[in-house]
């Protein structure tokens, strides 16, 4: 490399001249998505064809297309016809911390590198504490994500749950956690990752409202305790994925505290309810727990990729790592916060403190009431539409703004699989189609179609004109399988 494209690279000018036509793009981006200028949420491409895309755009396509074919070619999250998975119409502001932090790289693993952000995320966790309802000793930290957030959540109980010295020693007897059947894959995934194994995930069965069924607690407990499985922990949902039912966290916290286990509230989604005067009762509990895990890249309007992890007691925020890595850290036992590599699972992380901190800064907690409780709203409102519709069957009744729906017409006379593969097919349909944008899941062998309202533009019409749109499609769908 010369030593020319170098200066050219780090060219200030240029960076100015194409950030601002980059801003601009992005301002009428977000005009043609939030208005629905544009019709698509989605332009869906299969993936060879994609890859053959971006292979043939390196060779010879222009870089002045670069931006435009990535907005082209990707989900949009602000038009208010998305209606899919739980990623947030991040607020643009934020996009603008993103920049910042990229630009700085700030590295954040010791204080010296990201003095500002380092402190920011104290500012913010302690809110968080405080909005959960935790006391004086509380504190927590940003980490990358629900999955990696859950993860280091349940290393911390088995620090503080289990006495032998499983970090250093390995494990000297079989240990276990229990969690709901309904809960996200990666607390499964965690526990294997940790070497629990399959017996040590305990399942407990949901019930009809697909929260967990607490009447099983104790008879699971005892029934693997006599196994031999040493059970430090206990996760509940608030609420879980697939359909967004909130687990009884103040029941489990109950049952945590009779049987001396860790209670970790997985709260990657509805965490932000704590904000919501509305819905804050789903989350009755909360409070107790041990430790509890809120997405900002869900229900808070950030950017991926941003996690709160938040604990009870601050000791345990700073020892679940107890391996040194001298050249970064002191050894000393002291209240580190400033030290995030020694308290997260990430040595370097994004400066995602950033994006919590202007939206609290320029807009105030208020901003999380409003959205959780209009999103919350929404779903109740889907919900009725849904009910009212001869052609729909609602999977359950709305706890958050997570929705699961058939197509099943009330004349059909098609059985249940049938019904699944139409609603399957249905799906691709609009997929391909691309208007809307919606997801979809198994409950219990049944097929469903899934919203999640996550856009603050999606309105009651929007959703009716989906339940139009889905009747339509199903009825070519069957004539075409017919024909
Ligand atoms: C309840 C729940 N927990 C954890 C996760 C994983 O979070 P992340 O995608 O931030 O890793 C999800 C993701 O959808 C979730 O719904």
């Amino acid at each position: 490399m010369k030593n020319h494209l170098l200066e050219e690279i780090y060219n200030p000018q240029h960076f100015t001249e194409i950030g601002h036509r980059l801003i601009t793009t992005l301002g009428s981006y977000l005009t043609n998505t939030t208005q629905e200028k544009n019709r698509q949420t989605i332009n869906w491409n299969v993936p060879e064809k994609e890859f053959r895309f971006w292979k043939d755009f390196l060779e010879s396509g222009q870089k002045e297309d670069f931006f435009d074919e990535v907005l082209k070619r990707t989900t949009h999250t602000h038009h208010p016809k998305y209606v899919g998975h739980q990623v947030a119409a991040p607020a643009p502001i934020t996009a603008l911390t993103g920049m910042v932090s990229s630009l700085l790289n700030n590295g954040m693993a010791i204080y010296e590198m990201g003095m500002a952000p380092s402190a920011i995320e104290r500012v913010v966790t302690d809110m968080l504490c405080e909005q959960i309802g935790y006391g004086e000793h509380a504190a927590g930290f940003l980490t990358s994500g629900g999955t990696l957030a859950n993860l280091t959540a349940l290393l911390s109980a088995r620090k503080a749950r289990v006495e032998h010295d499983v970090w250093n020693k390995g494990y000297s007897q079989s240990l276990g956690i229990m969690v709901c059947e309904e809960a996200h894959y990666c607390i499964d995934r965690a526990a294997k990752i940790m070497g629990l194994g399959q017996k040590g995930i305990i399942k407990i069965p949901a019930g009809d409202d697909f929260s967990m069924d607490i009447s099983k607690l104790n008879e699971y407990f005892e029934r693997e305790t006599a196994k031999g499985i040493h059970i430090f922990a206990i996760v509940g949902s608030a609420p879980s994925t697939a359909t967004g039912a909130h687990d009884y966290l103040d029941a489990i916290a109950q049952f945590a505290a009779q049987k001396n286990l860790w209670f970790h509230v997985d709260g990657a989604h509805g965490g932000a309810a704590v904000y919501s005067k509305k819905y804050r009762h789903l989350l009755n509990g909360i409070e107790l727990a041990d430790s509890v895990v809120i997405d900002g890249h869900k229900m808070m309007l950030m950017p991926t990729i941003t996690t709160a992890l938040l604990f009870k007691n601050r000791k345990h925020a700073q020892h679940t790592f107890s391996q040194k890595a001298d050249y970064l850290l002191n050894d000393s036992e002291e209240d580190e916060w400033f030290n995030s590599g020694k308290k997260t699972f990430e040595c370097t992380k994004t400066m995602m403190a950033l994006h919590w901190f202007i939206l609290l800064k320029f807009y105030g907690e208020q901003v999380f009431d409003r959205f959780v409780t209009r999103q919350y709203n929404l779903a109740r409102t889907f919900a009725q539409l849904v009910r009212e519709h001869p052609n729909f069957d609602l999977a359950i009744e709305p706890s958050s703004n997570i929705l699961c729906f058939r197509y099943r017409p009330s004349d059909t006379n098609a059985s249940e699989e049938e019904l699944n593969e139409l609603n399957a097919a249905v799906r691709q349909r609009l997929l391909e189609d691309g208007e809307y944008y919606l997801v979809q899941t198994r409950l219990r062998g049944t097929h469903y179609l899934r919203t999640t309202l996550m856009n603050p533009f999606t309105h009651k019409e929007h959703l009716a004109l989906l339940l139009d749109k889905i009747v339509k499609t199903a009825n070519v769908v069957a004539r075409d399988i017919n024909s």
